[in-house]
């Protein structure tokens, strides 16, 4: 796989076709260590020369799901010797104290990589601050100049989530070439590059979202099923072919905690394969994140 960073975790034994045997259960906090251990020799190298590798953090308000998003990735950088820029700004700040702070960012050169933790608060411009960000610091690979590169299959920052799925696969000797994938969602910051990256895999794709019509028969046809929707448990078993691979990319909040958008207890029996929540798609996020920030101080070095 092209992006596949050559390292495996995981034993898969393939699809089971659901004979009884038990799914693997895909460990996303082990590979992404793996991938922070890699990142943590490359930062130590460019220290070596000179370099330290800075990721610049922008969260605007007090919402406490990203506020908790940033502590970790905070927490991440630390790990691997990213220097983390903290920019923490009040729920009232207005479009042009953004754009000067991104601009600033920019211009910058300390700072390798640049993050606005989304969802901005309502009144904020998204697609503006985003547009603004040079693609060379694009570390969350959201600019539409990297989702250009994406969709041309030029090197480019790819976004965090979907690739780390495709980083997640690779560790498992899961190789998408020739498989049916279906993708359900189709965000632009994860149902949409996941659908490409898996097109650049050599998978055959289906995206679906809330229009689809009979959504578990489509689902049934995957060998290989991202869920990416947001609604806590919604694919079940009913979904899911015998012997699929299914990743659930979901985080939602429930009164009974953190839920994926998979029925974890009712789709394991059928999968071949099946990553948890949490403990599955979140830290490869975050781990991608690491391999971009530095990726983007190596390009500038
Ligand atoms: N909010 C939830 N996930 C993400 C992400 O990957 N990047 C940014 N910038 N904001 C997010």
């Amino acid at each position: 796989m092209r992006h596949h960073l050559g390292y495996t975790v995981g034993a898969f034994s393939g699809p089971t076709e659901g004979d009884g045997a038990v799914a693997t259960i895909i460990d996303g906090t082990a590979v992404a260590a793996t991938i922070r251990q890699r990142a943590a020799a490359r930062t130590a190298e460019l220290r070596e020369r000179g370099i330290e590798p800075c990721l610049a953090v922008v969260l605007v308000g007090d919402d406490p799901a990203s506020a908790a998003y940033v502590r970790m990735k905070e927490r991440d950088c630390a790990e691997v010797g990213i220097v983390s820029l903290d920019h923490r700004l009040p729920a009232e700040t207005s479009q042009q104290e953004i754009d000067r702070l991104i601009d600033s960012l920019n211009d910058d050169p300390r700072v390798h990589g640049i993050l606005v933790q989304m969802p901005l608060p309502r009144h904020l411009d998204a697609e503006r601050v985003i547009e603004r960000i040079s693609p060379t610091k694009d570390v969350d690979g959201f600019h539409p100049e990297n989702l250009g590169l994406l969709v041309r299959g030029l090197p480019g920052f790819r976004a965090c989530t979907p690739a780390g799925v495709m980083e997640m696969l690779g560790a498992y000797g899961i190789d998408p070439s020739g498989m049916r994938a279906v993708v359900v969602g189709r965000s632009t910051i994860v149902g949409k590059p996941m659908a490409l990256l898996l097109l650049e895999a050599n998978a055959t794709v289906t995206v679906c979202h809330s229009r689809t019509r009979d959504l578990p028969a489509v689902c049934r046809e995957a060998d290989l099923l991202v869920a990416a929707i947001g609604r806590a448990r919604m694919i079940d078993a009913t979904y899911v072919k015998p012997g699929a691979v299914v990743i659930d990319v979901g985080i939602n909040r429930t009164d009974h905690g953190l839920a994926g958008d998979v029925d974890f207890d009712s789709v394991e029996p059928v999968a071949s394969a099946i990553t948890p929540v949490p403990g599955g798609v979140g830290p490869m996020t975050r781990a991608i994140l690491m391999a971009n920030t530095i990726a983007a101080a190596e390009a500038v070095a």
